[in-house]
């Protein structure tokens, strides 16, 4: 008689969504991730536990950071990896994204991790793929896996989240990782704040349950944590600022704004930076503040807890059907 599958860690298969999240989930992703934190931090980081999984990053916009780790992740957990370069797929073609991920979910993949500009276009992928999908970042809407890392970040920094005053400084218009991380924050008890120019604020945020700021300064003083972001120019339809030079000097992170912040405060950014325009290099080389390069670190970690979360689901069909 074969063992009973083991519940999975999370209960569901896609990663689409911090909003599809419990409170429990995340703690969950959380210890598991801290878990590979110190994996990743010994000589051998190798694990069998995606033993003859496969995983495939398909991205439509740049990333260094989400993609290179995404695969770092399933490769330390013993997983075979591809990373489809869009460019030179049949995407050039006229291949659309339905057909695309069509194409590969025939190829038997466990886990597709997926960047597209469309907001909502992981979610439609659900019923077209019947392995797990991972949202690593759609359009303006959200970008989970970044939120999780950030959470993970904070948590080694400050031992919880609850109680936290966390301030989102910059883009909020276009930033999809402002969306998650507010999202996660609020729930997991934190105070969230967003600092913006009113041209860099959606009209409903009002309605978003966070404290709204166009003073960076009054937005910044007594903060946990200054979270700065970049200025998405590339999604930017017309002139939304005076130029960069303005921007930086009523907007951009100084050592003597963020002395504002609470004692002890740090500052995040999950890149690429944008020197001298949202933040000062001073500030962001600052190793005594700057958590800048612990957020990739975690994401690797966290990426890894994701994978190995969602594989669960994908393990326990496996063992059912078999
Ligand atoms: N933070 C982030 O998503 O970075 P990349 O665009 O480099 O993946």
């Amino acid at each position: 008689m074969s063992a009973a599958p083991k519940a999975p860690l999370i209960g569901h298969q896609h990663l689409l969504s911090i909003r599809d999240l419990s409170p429990g989930d995340v703690t969950s992703l959380l210890d598991l991730a801290d878990t590979y934190v110190d994996l990743n931090r010994q000589q051998d980081k190798k694990l069998s536990t995606l033993k003859g999984r496969t995983v495939i990053n398909l991205f439509f916009e740049p990333s260094t950071r989400t993609q290179a780790s995404f695969e770092l992740a399933a490769k330390r957990l013993g997983a075979d990896t591809v990373n489809m370069a869009v460019t030179t797929s049949s995407v050039t073609k006229g291949e659309t994204l339905l057909d695309t991920v069509a194409t590969l979910n025939a190829m038997n993949p466990d886990l597709l991790v997926v960047r597209h500009h469309a907001s909502g276009a992981q979610r439609m992928l659900v019923s077209t793929a019947n392995c797990s999908i991972i949202n690593a970042g759609d359009g303006t809407n959200e970008h989970p896996t970044q939120a999780l890392l950030d959470a993970l970040t904070m948590r080694h920094k400050f031992g919880d989240l609850s109680g936290l005053t966390v301030a989102i400084c910059g883009d909020i218009l276009h930033g999809r990782v402002a969306k998650s991380n507010l999202y996660l924050l609020a729930m997991m008890g934190a105070r969230v704040r967003l600092v913006a120019p009113p041209t860099l604020l959606p009209p409903d945020a009002t309605r978003w349950g966070a404290e709204i700021f166009h003073d960076f300064e009054a937005g910044i003083k007594g903060a946990d944590v200054v979270m700065m972001l970049r200025l998405q120019n590339e999604r930017m339809e017309g002139t939304l600022l005076p130029s960069t030079r303005e921007y930086f000097r009523y907007y951009g992170l100084t050592p003597e704004r963020l002395a504002l912040a609470k004692p002890g405060a740090v500052v995040m950014h999950p890149g690429p930076i944008n020197r001298g325009v949202e933040i000062d290099s001073r500030v962001a080389d600052d190793p005594k503040t700057s958590l800048i390069l612990t957020q990739v670190e975690m994401g690797v970690a966290m990426r890894m807890a994701i994978l190995d979360a969602l594989s669960q689901h994908r393990r326990n069909d496996v063992g059912a059907r078999a």
